[in-house]
């Protein structure tokens, strides 16, 4: 019979996103109202092998479900890869009598959380996980979405849209890089949601005469006189597409890296709903014993998955998406 979950650590890795906050709250509230003690580990693994933690009560989670970042901190912490920094956060975790510690991050974040429940299990201390994925890249590949990643998206549609306001004075061109790391998801919904000229993803080769040069020339035969290029970070460098783009066009591009502006802001309704019910869902499987996991969305629905199954899965990156940009773009001047 399992031993009923009395304590659980929260604490947030990796880079920060808008709603992790709302993550941290429902995690300490739906532990509570379980009767199970929280503490706040502070500056995600180091805080465990620092011993950097905070007892969590209702009031510690007051106000802060419209804040962005963590009131927990976070940090990538290359010491807990060693195997001495695992030992000595497993130690902090018997010295604080965690039953179980929710990993609020991304696919990074869950992995040394399996490694850290791994090592435990071989000195017989039973340490669940559970895994909240929240990234503004959207790029993990377990769960249709990522806490922070609608946000991001706002955040950086709002930026372009002022941008649009004067490009359009101007007639100019306009490359705005976005975040993302090694995914397109930020750049494509934004892309799409601002009516872009042209959208750069890592998911597609770039062939820039046919992705940029040929729809900036059919956008200006169709009468637009400005020209929007958004360009997701991991797939070139604005400073060479906007010099290519000189050379190749005749226009004078001014390019605008949107950089961790896209990481901050209150979370909007979607992050701290999706936050909310993660947090909760998260400390339902630990206090049902249910093993490491993560609580992912799929098609829109929460699921609360094995970790070691949701470690391996792998995320399609849906291009037809990609062709609704295409379809959508103002450059139909008549030639086919
Ligand atoms: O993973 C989130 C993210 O914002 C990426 O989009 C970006 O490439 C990276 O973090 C930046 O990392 P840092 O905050 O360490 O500069």
């Amino acid at each position: 019979m399992d031993q009923k979950v009395k304590r659980i650590g929260v604490l947030t890795s990796g880079g920060d996103a808008p709603g992790m906050n709302a993550a941290i709250r429902a995690v300490v509230r739906s532990a509570l109202a379980r009767g199970i003690s929280c503490v706040g580990i502070r500056r995600g693994w180091n805080g465990l092998i620092g011993s950097d933690f905070i007892p969590m009560d209702t009031s510690s989670v007051s106000h802060i479900i419209d804040k962005g970042g963590t009131l927990l901190y976070t940090a990538r912490s290359d010491e807990f890869r060693t195997v001495e920094g695992q030992n000595k956060a497993l130690s902090t975790c018997k010295l604080l009598g965690l039953d179980a510690i929710v990993a609020i991050g991304g696919d990074g974040t869950f992995r040394g959380a399996l490694e850290l429940s791994r090592r435990a299990a071989e000195l017989n201390y039973k340490l669940q996980v559970a895994g909240i994925p929240a990234t503004i890249d959207n790029d993990i590949g377990c769960s249709h979405y990522t806490i922070g990643f609608d946000t991001a998206c706002n955040t950086a549609i709002e930026c372009i849209d002022k941008l649009r306001d004067t490009m359009q004075s101007h007639e100019r061109c306009s490359v705005v890089e976005v975040m993302g790391r090694h995914a397109g998801y930020l750049a494509l919904s934004v892309g799409i949601s601002v009516g872009a000229t042209a959208v750069l993803i890592p998911e597609r080769e770039l062939n820039f005469e046919q992705d940029i040069v040929d729809k900036i020339r059919r956008a200006r035969l169709a009468g637009t006189t400005h020209y929007m290029v958004v360009v997701a970070e991991g797939a070139g460098s604005t400073t060479e597409i906007s010099q290519r783009i000189h050379e190749e066009v005749g226009i004078d591009p001014r390019v605008t890296v949107l950089g961790h502006i896209q990481r901050g802001g209150s979370p909007s309704a979607k992050d701290r709903e999706t936050a909310s019910c993660m947090g909760y869902n998260a400390v339902q499987a630990i206090a049902e014993h249910r093993g490491n996991c993560v609580v992912a969305t799929q098609d829109g629905r929460l699921t609360v998955m094995e970790m070691e199954e949701a470690l391996k899965m792998k995320k399609t990156f849906h291009m037809e998406r990609y062709q609704i940009l295409e379809s959508l773009i103002n450059n139909n001047c008549g030639l086919v």
